[in-house]
């Protein structure tokens, strides 16, 4: 018997058919194992007589909340771990695919020192109902390796869950997007020791998937944003230095047009070398410094102009001196890449700590 208080979330959306099992398998834990287990139930307003069917229930031990804005799992998952008072919170789906009777298992790891339990598919003794298509087997393979930098988990796509509230209230800037809100609460929440509970996944029985292309794409924002938290460093300089090579990819193509357009090297070069810098500054101000909007864009456009001044007017040069020999794009494409090569580390370290530092 575990005495300590659960509150079992379940985040729905058109599940109607589905919750009348659901319930009947967690009260089946309630009465054998876990006396003090609430259910949350945290409906986005499906309007499909969800709400009628819980107050007919008439249990006091299972409650709905209904959110009418910003639809979507993972903050419907996050709304409902902030409302519970439990010591405990547990996560599951509506549809059956997860196994109530795995829940004691998991707060049972929890009690042992675990900070956070997953129900797997992939550590032994879990399985998968047969059935998963070819595609969906492949598309949650190549989330989980995709997910192998923040966690050595076998199944962090899992979206059955427990962890101690107290451990949700350290999270640091949850940002809840998309339907991984399992590897957004073990990176954020920095829980170190993560136990998996085997289970067996079921295909969902009535309704259907949300899976949709849209939370795939969802799912790459939100590996992105993850390395951003985990690695900022790193993520800023190779963002910094893709942007640095398609803007010698753009400096070359420039040198092309331009040299077409004045009849001075001098003039043609300097024009292109100038918007190449200016392609660079919008994309590396985007992208690899996103957090230093909070700067005028314009006194950074400054800074950046004046830091990179160096190594372009190198590449400027460099331009220039191949001109004689060979045609513009060429010299260009040998000036951008001695000037980059040159610039790379010295641009990146030098923007980041005076032009787009905090
Ligand atoms: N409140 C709310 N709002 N609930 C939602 C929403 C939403 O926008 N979208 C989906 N849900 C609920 C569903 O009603 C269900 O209870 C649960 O979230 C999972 O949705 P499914 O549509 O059944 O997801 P799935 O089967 O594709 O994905 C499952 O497998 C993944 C691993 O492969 C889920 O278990 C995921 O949590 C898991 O990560
Ligand atoms: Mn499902």
């Amino acid at each position: 018997m575990i005495q300590e208080t659960v509150t079992v979330i379940v985040p729905t959306y058109q599940e109607f058919d589905s919750l009348p099992s659901l319930i009947e398998a967690i009260e089946k834990v309630r009465n054998e194992s876990i006396p003090n287990l609430e259910v949350l139930i945290v409906d986005d307003d499906s309007k499909d007589g969800t709400e009628q069917l819980i107050a007919n229930l008439q249990e006091d031990w299972v409650t709905l909340m209904i959110r009418t804005e910003d639809r979507g799992l993972s903050p419907a998952v996050i709304a409902g771990l902030e409302t519970a008072n439990s010591k405990f919170v547990a996560v599951m789906d509506a549809d059956g695919s997860h196994p109530a009777s795995a829940i004691p298992d998991m707060i049972a790891a929890l009690n042992e020192g675990a900070d956070f339990a997953v129900g797997s598919r992939y550590i032994k003794g879990g399985t998968t109902e047969d059935g998963w298509g070819f595609l969906r087997w492949l598309n949650s393979k190549i989330a989980t390796i995709m997910a192998r930098p923040f966690t050595k988990v076998l199944d962090p796509m899992s979206g059955f869950l427990a962890l101690k509230k107290s451990t949700f209230e350290n999270a640091h800037e949850l940002n809840p997007v998309g339907y991984k809100i399992g590897l957004e609460l073990i990176v954020k929440c920095k829980c170190k020791i993560v136990t998996e509970v085997p289970i067996h996944f079921s295909t969902r029985q009535l309704g259907e998937s949300k899976l949709t292309l849209a939370v795939q794409w969802q799912y790459l924002q939100h590996v992105i944003r993850l390395l951003r938290f985990t690695h900022p460093a790193l993520v800023s300089f190779c963002t910094f230095a893709c942007v640095g090579l398609s803007g010698a990819g753009v400096y070359v193509l420039l040198n092309f047009v331009t040299s077409k357009m004045f009849a001075s090297d001098a003039i043609s070069v300097g024009i292109a070398a100038w918007l190449a810098m200016t392609w660079n500054f919008i994309w590396d101000r985007r992208y690899a410094f996103w957090n230093s909007h909070n700067r005028s864009i314009i006194c950074q456009y400054f800074g950046f102009v004046v830091i990179c001044a160096i190594p372009l007017l190198a590449n400027y040069f460099i331009t220039l001196h191949f001109a004689k020999s060979n045609s513009i794009p060429m010299a260009a494409l040998f000036g951008a890449g001695i000037g980059s090569a040159i610039g790379i580390v010295f641009n990146f370290l030098m923007t980041r700590l005076l032009v787009f530092g905090k």
